[in-house]
């Protein structure tokens, strides 16, 4: 297991178990993970818990996406042999550690978490904000410290609660009166983030403008066809923009031939090239990556008892690197102890 890696920086990153995951997570982070795997030790949580605290009222919802979610990262290339996927909700230790990290943070604080704030807004809570879902940063900071992960692969919108994780592990740090967790350090990617078929900024399942892994070969065209480009290049001789256009921004993300596309673009902004060819070639290209995720998520979605042993035994190693820290945590602020 990946236990016998050298010991170097430890990579934890999650996602919500809210949906299956789609293009954007895969240029933005999938991809990173595979590669990472490789060179250090990865835990992925699947985050469950966290999911409950904008979706209480769809608790189905948030079950059922634990396997997919799962599936996905299978699918994509994560190797159990080298990553452990584990499951949020069944490791007691994060629990714990949320509780008692509540002690070292202000409500004032959470409320002014740039991404709780655009969170809130987004959701439209108002007044009426659940007290888990101010209170998830405090939990994303019980995920990291309790694998003692020092580097976190998030989004641009999730720096601010890694700054937040540090600011406890400093407070329990300067309480223990030495180093007992460490800091850690987001990994943003470099590549930006893929907009939504329908050109607004995100690709997101909820708002109806995602490309899902499992995508079949007519959702794909479907999608592509559909894809927002430059509104007003309406004959295939007029000039076009190719800022903006989601079509072309696609083809940056994956089309592995850049000499192509930069010649396509010269060719579309001059005009005399059609929305109908551009998108002809991202339809091939979005195929091409898309097929073999999508036959391995089919082998695998046969197979749920391998899926679920995958995850069982990532859960269980999770489990023991938690409650070590749990319990160093413990000691180290001088709390009871039954021993
Ligand atoms: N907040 C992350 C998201 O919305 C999911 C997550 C939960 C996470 N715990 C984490 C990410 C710990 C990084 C580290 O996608």
């Amino acid at each position: 297991m990946q236990h016998e890696k050298p010991a170097c920086h430890i990579i934890l990153t999650g996602d919500r178990t809210t949906g299956p995951l789609h293009l954007g997570h895969y240029v933005g982070s999938l991809k990173s993970r595979v590669a990472l795997q490789t060179t250090h030790q990865q835990y992925l949580l699947l985050a469950d818990t966290q999911a409950l605290t904008d979706n209480a009222h769809d608790p189905a919802r948030v079950r059922n996406n634990v396997l997919e979610v799962a599936t996905d990262y299978l699918a994509v290339g994560i190797n159990p042999e080298l990553t452990t996927i584990c499951v949020q909700s069944h490791l007691h230790a994060l629990a714990d550690l949320t509780l008692l990290y509540m002690n070292f943070v202000t409500v004032a604080r959470l409320e002014r978490n740039p991404t709780i704030k655009d969170e809130i807004q987004a959701r439209g809570f108002g007044r009426d904000i659940p007290a888990g879902f101010l209170c998830y940063p405090v939990a994303q900071a019980a995920d990291i410290t309790a694998f003692k992960a020092t580097i976190v692969p998030v989004g641009e919108d999730q720096a601010p609660l890694i700054e937040q994780t540090n600011e406890v592990v400093r407070r329990i740090n300067r309480q223990a009166g030495h180093d007992v967790l460490p800091e850690a350090r987001a990994l943003i990617p470099l590549v930006g983030r893929l907009p939504g078929v329908d050109g607004k900024a995100k690709m997101s399942k909820s708002q109806g403008n995602a490309i899902p892994l499992s995508a079949t070969p007519d959702e794909i065209s479907d999608a592509v066809r559909r894809m927002f480009t430059d509104p007003n290049h309406l004959k295939a001789s007029d000039p076009g923009r190719v800022e903006g256009n989601v079509v072309f921004t696609y083809l940056d993300a994956f089309d592995d031939d850049p000499a192509a596309v930069a010649d396509l673009k010269a060719r579309y902004k001059r005009g005399g090239l059609g929305d109908s060819l551009v998108k002809k070639r991202l339809n091939e290209v979005l195929q091409a990556v898309l097929a073999p995720i999508r036959d391995r998520r089919r082998a695998l979605a046969s197979d749920r008892g391998y899926i679920l042993d995958v995850v069982k035994e990532g859960t269980a190693v999770a489990r023991e690197t938690t409650d070590a820290t749990l319990r160093e945590v413990r000691a180290a602020l001088g709390l009871f102890s039954l021993d």
